[in-house]
């Protein structure tokens, strides 16, 4: 009986011993190990704190910038992405930095950005998404890799191809009008124009991705706007390891709801499709998004209200060039409209890019260890002074002049607002001419300017968006 004591005591010890030597390998020595292997490297970073990485850095360096607002200028790196701002400018155009345990490498280099998201090699595949961006975008286009995202892709590229995206123009446009008559009622008065394009790219959305089932879909899109909401309150949260997995926080439960009323709402429309197509009473599964592709989802109203709103913001700012656009759509009677190119290199909705390593890579002249997260600043790029110059902060549409390949010196990293290679953007050409849609509507009817009670925050909440909304003035022409 004494030695069972002593045989289960030793094997207690040892099973103690072994999870404490798990415990610091992975929150001392490993961290530790890695920051050397890339500071031997020359780069360099925040130094790693015992669990929480840099995330309290990150997180006061956010909140003390965004307890005041800011001047009415377009230099919003440093508010946005407030740490990269600061840890480019201390170790570099490439630097690791520690989000908890995990290491993530940031790169802003345009050479290297080209060969990670070229990905020949298949050595940069996407991160796994969080358990709060898996609710918000499901196991969809945005987060599956290899043959699965293939096939994902392939219809994807069926259903936005041009003669699919000519048939959405006329739900397009019916719902820019009915925004227009809403703006009757304000002329001369203020209107929040994030509020009325959120309005906007979410009814366009739900009525070319659910058809006839669009009201279901408004809904499902307000849904999503919650779950954004706690992926960037929990994006620098630290889970201590194991019982973060086992215990639920608030935010947890409250997103499994969330997604469960998406699931069931989606469930309803498949259903409800099927149960008309058996009984006759359609000929098929329907011709809109769904239809095709029972898409993923994507915070495609959220980006493209993002690229309206500032454009909006840029043009009631400097008249000319609103004078200019609206002379352009005019001639050319809405058949183009102003390029959304500079646009979308000051406010990039999408204001970064996520990749992992998985093994050992090579990437550039650096040899990268495996399990390492790669962030790519956009924003970083768009705003390097280094590519665009000085006055890389400033509204000039004339840099786009002579096209991007010019504006860029064929530096096609330089210029990514919809991504680079073979994942980019699936939805480029929608997102496009859902803009010039409405901004071609809105110029032709109004003239613009700021209302003076606008407060100028954009804010990083998964696409920039302005914190305050976007207050200007209608005028009607
Ligand atoms: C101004 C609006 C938009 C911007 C700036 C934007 C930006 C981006 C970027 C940067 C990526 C690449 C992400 C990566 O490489 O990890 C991406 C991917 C994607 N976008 Fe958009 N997007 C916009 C609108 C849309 C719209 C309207 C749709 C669909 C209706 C859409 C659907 C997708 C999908 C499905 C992917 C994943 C593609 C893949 O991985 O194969 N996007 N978007």
């Amino acid at each position: 009986m004494e030695a069972v004591t002593i045989y289960l005591s030793i094997y207690f010890c040892l099973l103690f011993l072994l999870v404490l030597i798990r415990f610091i390998n992975k929150l001392w020595w490993n961290p530790i190990w890695t920051q050397s292997q890339m500071r031997s490297q020359g780069i360099k970073g925040p130094s790693y704190k015992f669990i929480h990485g840099n995330t309290k850095e990150i997180i006061n360096m956010t909140n003390e910038i965004m307890s005041s607002p800011m001047e009415l200028t377009h230099q919003i790196f440093p508010r946005v992405y407030p740490h990269v701002y600061s840890w480019i400018k201390l170790y570099g155009t490439n630097f690791l930095m520690w989000n908890g345990l995990q290491p993530q490498l940031v790169v802003a280099e345009p050479d290297l950005i080209k060969e990670i998201l070229n990905d020949k090699d298949r050595a940069h595949p996407k991160r796994e998404p969080t358990n709060f961006i898996k609710k918000f975008l499901g196991d969809g286009l945005v987060t599956t890799q290899g043959e699965k995202w293939f096939k994902q892709r392939k219809l994807a590229n069926h259903a936005f191809h041009v003669e699919t995206l000519k048939s959405m123009i006329p739900d397009m446009i019916a719902s820019v009008e009915m925004m227009l008559e809403r703006w009757r009622d304000y002329e001369g008065k203020e209107i929040d124009a994030y509020k009325e394009f959120k309005v906007l790219t979410s009814e366009i959305i739900s009525r070319t991705a659910f058809g006839s089932s669009y009201l279901e879909g408004e809904n499902i899109f307000n849904m999503l706007t919650k779950l954004a909401f706690f992926i960037s309150k929990n994006e620098y949260k630290v889970r201590i390891p194991l019982i973060g997995k086992l215990v639920k926080t608030r935010d947890d439960t409250e997103s499994d709801k969330v997604e469960q009323d998406i699931r069931d709402s989606v469930i309803k429309i498949v259903e409800n499709r099927e149960k008309n197509v058996i009984t006759g009473e359609v000929a098929s599964y329907g011709d809109d998004l769904l239809g095709a592709l029972m898409m993923a989802y994507h915070d495609v109203d959220e980006t493209t209200a993002s690229v309206l709103s500032w454009t909006v913001l840029l043009l009631a700012t400097h008249n000319d060039w609103q004078d200019k656009a609206r002379k352009e759509v005019q001639e050319l009677f809405g058949q183009q409209s102003p390029n959304a190119d500079n646009i979308s290199r000051l406010y990039p909705p999408a204001f970064h890019i996520l990749r992992k390593v998985q093994k050992e890579v090579k990437l550039g002249k650096f040899i990268v260890p495996g399990n390492l997260d790669i962030t790519i600043p956009v924003i970083a790029v768009h705003h390097d002074p280094q590519i665009w110059g000085e006055d890389a902060h400033l509204f000039k549409p004339e840099r786009f002049a002579e096209g991007v390949a010019k504006a860029t010196n064929n530096n096609v990293a330089a210029f990514i607002p919809f991504g680079l290679g073979p994942r980019t953007c699936v939805g480029l050409n929608y997102a496009i001419t859902e803009a010039k849609i409405a901004l071609s509507m809105i110029l032709q009817r109004y003239k613009f300017t700021p209302s003076p009670t606008y407060v100028h925050s954009p804010v990083a909440i998964i696409t920039i968006n302005p914190q305050h909304g976007l207050q200007v003035l209608v005028h009607r022409l």
